[in-house]
């Protein structure tokens, strides 16, 4: 017997649970060639038949295949035989195993107490429904290069992939009083190589049903925009998402009902706030980036010293407050404004967004009575307050 094998009764084991009733998943984590590999196991229900899905992941990508019982049996005496250290977890309605193989060949076995747990087999295109996945999306990921020929997600562009889904969650949560049939305008500020702006496109047409949707992406760097005409055009959709080479503070746009920013560089996050207020954007959505515009003016002394001296401290914390005064600010002009982290960490350290949405009285003395006394109590004036400060100045001199 190989070293790494497991005895015939805990290969029995396992295959026993996952052919058994109540099967939920198997997943197994290993190193092969010193690199992680995973694969996981489940039930799906295809059409009214029981299949399982199985999921295999490496540094290259993800890769998800349906299979029969037949097919997935195969798969399991490869799991099963697999050489070298790994962790195996069958989990199960009535319980879970836990195996562990050691770089030494040790194998322990350890079993929960029995549980009772509900099972719920789910159609296979509801297993982690995201909005990248409510939809053919292999051709936009493919295109923009997240995805490669076999419609694997890059390793190199996990982050992104996540971000953009999860972006397009918030988006999927915050339009969903509009009537589809009317005309549908965004426009991406800093849209950068477009992977957001395609897929909020598609999303829109092909998920949620909007019938009339244009979608306009602006950056001020040449390569991209013309990177992301091709894009538009190998897509077929070069009539309804346009690109505009542009610095943002001098494009204007004919029509918008969202604008959205992702990761603009500084006070181009700014830019992309002013500009959904100038432009009466119902939604403005804007995840922010670096930012180092408060970090030049601010200074603090007192009990803000010792803080405001380290610089990583210094950073975080000018980003906090310069999207706290960028809320405030959205807030005194009418917007509905939460900030929330739309994405984990993992996926991006910039996973703040400043959800805003037009409908509340503008000028109000209470969001004007905190903002100032914060600003006031920084000795600041944030960047974006300075750029709407004709539509600002009024409220804010009223209450000052
Ligand atoms: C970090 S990239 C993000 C791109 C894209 N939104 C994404 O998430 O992949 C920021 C982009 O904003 C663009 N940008 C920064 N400041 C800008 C400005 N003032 N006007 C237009 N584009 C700007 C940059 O050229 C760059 O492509």
């Amino acid at each position: 017997m190989d070293r790494f094998e497991l005895d015939a009764k805990l290969s029995d084991e396992i295959r026993a649970r996952v052919f058994g009733d109540g099967f939920m998943k198997l997943v197994q984590s290993v190193r092969r060639g010193g690199k992680p590999f995973k694969v996981s196991i489940r039930p799906v229900l295809i059409g009214e038949e029981l299949k399982y899905q199985a999921e295999m992941s490496d540094e290259t990508g993800v890769q998800v295949k349906n299979f029969d019982r037949a097919g997935i049996a195969d798969g399991l005496e490869k799991v099963i035989a697999q050489k070298g250290a790994r962790d195996l977890h069958v989990m199960c309605a009535n319980g879970d195993l836990h195996v562990r193989v050691t770089r030494k060949g040790r194998v322990t076995a350890t079993r929960s107490a029995e549980l009772s747990r509900k099972v719920e087999v789910l159609p296979h295109d509801r297993v982690k429904k995201t909005p990248l996945s409510s939809f053919d999306s292999a051709a936009l990921l493919a295109a923009t290069g997240i995805a490669d020929a076999d419609g694997r997600v890059r390793a190199s562009m996990r982050g992104k992939y996540d971000q953009v889904n999860e972006f397009l969650k918030v988006v999927g949560e915050t339009v969903g009083g509009e009537d589809a049939d009317r005309p549908f305008a965004v426009v991406d500020c800093g849209c950068g190589k477009a992977y957001l702006t395609f897929a909020l496109y598609f999303y829109l047409v092909r998920s949620l049903g909007f019938k009339d949707v244009s979608v306009t992406g602006v950056d001020r760097r040449a390569d991209v925009v013309e990177s992301a005409r091709r894009t538009a055009k190998r897509l077929d959709v070069a009539d309804r998402v346009v690109f505009v080479e542009r610095d943002l503070g001098s494009f204007d746009a004919k029509r918008a009902d969202m604008v959205v920013s992702l990761h603009a560089c500084d006070t181009a996050t700014d830019e992309a706030l002013a500009k959904g207020v100038e432009w009466k954007a119902k939604y403005v959505l804007s995840a922010p980036c670096c930012q180092h515009e408060l970090q030049k003016s601010i200074s603090a002394t007192g009990a803000f010293a010792g803080l405001m001296r380290q610089s990583i401290l210094r950073e975080r914390f000018c980003d906090i407050l310069t999207d706290a005064f960028r809320a405030m600010i959205m807030r005194i002009l009418g917007y509905k404004t939460h900030v929330v982290e739309f994405v984990s960490e993992e996926a991006t350290a910039r996973n703040i967004l400043i959800k805003c949405e037009y409908g509340v009285k503008p000028g109000q003395a209470g969001p004007v009575g905190e903002y100032l006394e914060l600003r006031d109590y920084w000795k600041v004036v944030p960047w974006l307050e300075g750029r709407l400060s004709r539509m600002l100045g009024g409220y804010l001199e009223r209450y000052s």
